[in-house]
């Protein structure tokens, strides 16, 4: 590695930076036994970005968020607060909810098996024929609670019984894209993917452009891919920016920007892309006329389904030309997104061979070792090369 020391310490990296580093070795991507550890230590642990505010708008509404082998339900109560509990009935453990998303046709949550009933903030309320006394009281039998974060219009939820504070996990963020004004976006438009690799792969792919040459030549044409600088190596949150070329407005199939600026979004920012990983699932890209994010969710050790959406100020989204115009900036990410999703899944492919051990990051792949590194710490692992 050329670069100073100082470049990693004044990015609070506390760990040596070999000269050479190696890629994450094969059996992070291949071991059931380590996959389930990952479940364990990190998806069930860290905080996991769930949805958007706006897909519960309304008292009642809930979503249930698969996590590993865990389903939570993030629901709405009348009271206007984001709940979320365990989907998991405390009678005798049945899973409640069964559709994605829905509305709760009363204020409660009832249990499809013998009908035990809660209100939206998880409290029991109804046990059928249950006698309270010695032995069983209602207030003792509280859907089991998932930790609630809210950041720009996001939430966030966190399955471990004493999270680390939100607002230390997601501190570089908080207040960094307040002039996008991403609390009042709104969802424009929505792709889905399946894909067979591992959940790594994807956050590596996200945070590297060293392959953009070969495997996007049209971003190539609007970013120089040599250009990222990362401002955020260490932490569960990772990332920087890169520059749009001379005559670049913005990421879409010709070129040009995709509609007026966001909000407040000036300067310098008019010509970045912002790339950041909050670990372990949400890859967040403000670009400076609207902003895009993946919420990845693993289905296995290599399989995961990965949403990405476009979020848009509400008044641009009213207005069919601009929303026209802004058809070229999702084709385009599609495409874009389609051409990673190929190599993410040949890089599942081979690290199927027994013969490859680990390999060796570039120069510019840094922050790999970075993210990497984060892995291997959520898994207690720190010796894992
Ligand atoms: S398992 Fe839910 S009410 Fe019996
Ligand atoms: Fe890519």
């Amino acid at each position: 590695m050329n670069r100073e020391s100082d470049h990693y310490k004044k990015r609070g990296v506390d760990y040596e930076v070999p000269p050479f580093m190696p890629t994450l070795p094969r059996k992070y991507y291949q071991s059931e036994s380590i996959y389930q550890e990952e479940l364990e230590k990190i998806f069930y642990r860290r905080w996991i970005m769930a949805c958007r505010e706006e897909e519960i708008a309304e008292p009642r509404q809930y979503l249930t968020i698969p996590v590993g082998d865990e389903s939570v339900i993030v629901t709405r109560g009348d009271d206007g607060r984001i709940y979320g509990h365990f989907n998991v009935c405390r009678h005798r453990g049945t899973r409640i909810c069964d559709k994605e998303r829905g509305r709760f046709e009363s204020d409660s949550i009832k249990c499809p098996y013998h009908a035990w009933r809660y209100d939206l903030s998880g409290a029991l309320q109804v046990a059928p024929l249950m006698k309270e006394g010695a032995g069983f009281q209602k207030s003792d039998f509280h859907l089991f609670p998932v930790h609630i974060g809210l950041w720009g219009g996001f939430v966030f939820i966190n399955l471990s019984e004493e999270p680390v504070l939100f607002e230390e996990e997601l501190a570089p963020l908080i207040g960094k894209f307040e002039a996008w004004g991403l609390q009042n976006l709104r969802i424009a438009h929505e792709l889905n993917y399946t894909l067979n690799c591992n959940w790594k792969i994807i956050l590596q792919n996200y945070q590297e452009c060293y392959h953009c040459p070969g495997v996007h030549p049209l971003l190539s044409k609007w970013t120089p891919f040599r250009g990222a600088v990362h401002d955020c190596i260490k932490g569960a949150v990772i990332g920087g920016h890169m520059e749009l070329r001379d005559q670049v407005g913005g990421m879409t199939m010709d070129g040009g920007p995709a509609g007026p600026p966001l909000c407040n979004v000036t300067g310098d920012d008019l010509k970045r892309v912002h790339y950041y990983s909050v670990f372990p699932n949400l890859l967040l890209s403000p670009h400076p006329d609207f902003v895009l994010y993946h919420r990845i969710r693993s289905e296995g050790i290599n399989r995961i389904r990965n949403d990405c959406f476009f979020l848009l100020h509400p008044d641009s989204i009213r207005d069919a030309e601009r929303m026209d115009r802004f058809q070229s900036a999702v084709k385009f990410w599609d495409m874009t997104n389609r051409e990673d999703w190929k190599v993410c899944e040949q890089m599942q492919l081979g690290l199927k061979s027994r013969r490859f051990k680990h390999g060796r990051y570039s120069e510019q792949e840094d922050i790999l070792y970075a993210l990497d590194r984060e892995v291997l710490t959520a898994l207690g692992h720190e010796d894992g090369y």
